[in-house]
């Protein structure tokens, strides 16, 4: 019976490989421009603030300078509107000559410098998004080449100016040509943002052999009705998008938009809290060189950062929505750890709920939780402790859930839920990396 189950598990992960270039075995993590800076190109009158070589080598140094490299915070990554409206003399994409003098390369090098990747925007189609030239079909193999030639390490490409059609000819093409030119460079694909997100129009299997990481839905705005916009998007389609995601292929459900003007400090941890649970790609998108230091310290957060590069790359899901409005979500981790997100769409007050790790189907046992967001380890917990949260309206209280004994000693008790089975990952959890979490140090 387990020799049958594991054969099944095994077929199931072998048709689902991830793009062979080696590269986001965890989810990318980094600071991308568009959604703080948007098209903004007047560099006469908001000159710190326009999209210019500036603007990247500012975000680059506050990456290397306050603590965010270290902790995985590597992409710098350009967006639309960094281009000359004309290709060169040899057909080739060039950057706006007033507001990138140096040109890519140089500012390629002074990224790489400081430990740090590039990445850079590209659109499939006639067009960028904002006008700017897009890469149709017979300029993919000369933009791949200007891209590696430049020392790019990621490139998104857009999907604006172009069709059904054209987008399953080009994104395939796209991730052939990034590889013929020798040079690692992660693909991030906007294709099933344009085909509605969900199949028969999405081919899962197919993105995950091509692309790194992909936008499944709509951009986020600089409000907290988008964040849970997106979050309710994710989770009512969790059973279709949760197997795509693994080591080499993430879900992109867009930028993190904490430190900028619409959220609050809980609905900052909410965000972090939830992109932490989707293995989602973290990229900050706001304004670096003024963050507040809560912001900060929410998107400096080791324990959540350690939840969301968890080398088994297991996407997590939503277990639970109450009638009190709390949701539950949970996403199993290496070292037979999980983590829970107890989330309030409550708009009242502190909401106290009671449960236990035995009614969200945790196995029998005992275990260590550690409080993600009070930084602090709790009294340990049996299976079948009762306990009682208090959750802030639009905020969560986040754990990392560690048996208190390790797997061996407790005969197969004091585990993460009994979801193997269910959404088939056994084989993936065998392959789990024995080391501890260093918060928990
Ligand atoms: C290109 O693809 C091959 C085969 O899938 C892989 O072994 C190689 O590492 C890839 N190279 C790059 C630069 O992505
Ligand atoms: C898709 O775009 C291509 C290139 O612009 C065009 O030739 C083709 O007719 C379009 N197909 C549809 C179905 O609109
Ligand atoms: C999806 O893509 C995979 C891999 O490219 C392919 O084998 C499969 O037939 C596709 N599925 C559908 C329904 O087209
Ligand atoms: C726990 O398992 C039972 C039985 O499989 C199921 O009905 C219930 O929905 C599960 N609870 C959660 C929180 O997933």
């Amino acid at each position: 019976m387990e020799s049958l189950l594991v054969i099944f598990v095994l077929a199931l992960s072998a048709v689902t490989t991830a793009l062979d270039n080696g590269l986001m075995r965890t989810p990318p993590m980094g600071w991308l421009a568009w959604e703080r800076f948007r098209c903004d190109i007047d560099c006469k009158d908001d000159p710190k603030n326009c999209i210019s070589e500036v603007l990247f080598r500012d975000m680059a140094d506050r990456l290397a300078e306050d603590g965010w490299r270290e902790l995985g915070y590597v992409y710098i990554n350009i967006d639309d509107c960094w281009a000359s409206m004309e290709r060169d003399s040899n057909g080739r994409l060039q950057p706006d000559p007033h507001r990138f003098p140096g040109g890519i390369p140089k500012l390629a090098r002074y990224i790489h410098d400081r430990g740090l990747k590039l990445g850079i925007y590209g659109d499939l189609g006639t067009h960028t998004c904002m006008g700017y030239p897009g890469t149709t079909l017979d300029k993919i193999q000369t933009d791949a080449q200007t891209f590696a030639d430049w020392g790019v390490d990621m490139l998104k490409l857009d999907g604006c100016y172009s069709n059904a059609t054209y987008q399953e000819q080009g994104y395939p093409l796209m991730s052939k040509a990034l590889n013929a030119t020798g040079r690692p460079i992660a693909y991030s694909c906007s294709w099933p943002a344009y085909q509605g997100g969900l199949p028969p129009k999405v081919n899962y299997t197919q993105l995950g052999e091509i692309c790194n990481l992909w936008r499944n839905y709509g951009d986020i705005q600089d409000s907290w009705d988008s964040v849970l916009n997106i979050v309710d998007w994710f989770s009512a389609n969790q059973d279709i998008l949760q197997p795509a995601a693994g080591p080499g292929r993430w879900n992109d459900p867009d930028m993190l938009i904490i430190g900028d003007f619409s959220l609050s400090v809980d609905q900052s941890r909410s965000q972090m809290a939830l992109w932490a649970i989707m293995a989602a790609p973290l990229f900050v998108s706001n304004d670096l060189r003024t963050l507040n230091s809560q912001a900060r310290t929410i998107l400096q957060n080791k324990a959540a950062i350690a939840v969301n590069q968890d080398p088994l790359g297991i996407q997590g899901r939503r277990l639970l929505r109450e009638k009190s409005g709390i949701e539950v979500f949970w996403r199993p981790l290496s070292n037979s750890a999980s983590a829970l997100v107890f989330f309030s769409r409550r708009s009242d007050m502190p909401y106290r709920y009671t449960t236990s790790l035995g009614k969200l189907n945790y196995t029998s046992g005992s275990y260590k939780v550690y409080d993600v967001f009070a930084e602090e380890l709790m009294p340990g917990l049996s299976d079948s402790t009762a306990f009682t949260i208090s959750i802030n309206p639009s905020g969560v209280v986040m754990w990392y859930v560690l048996p208190a004994v390790s797997r061996e000693q407790s005969q197969g008790g004091g585990e993460y839920p009994d979801f193997r089975r269910k959404y088939r990952v056994s084989s993936r959890l065998r392959q789990a990396k024995d080391s501890k979490p260093s918060f928990l140090l």
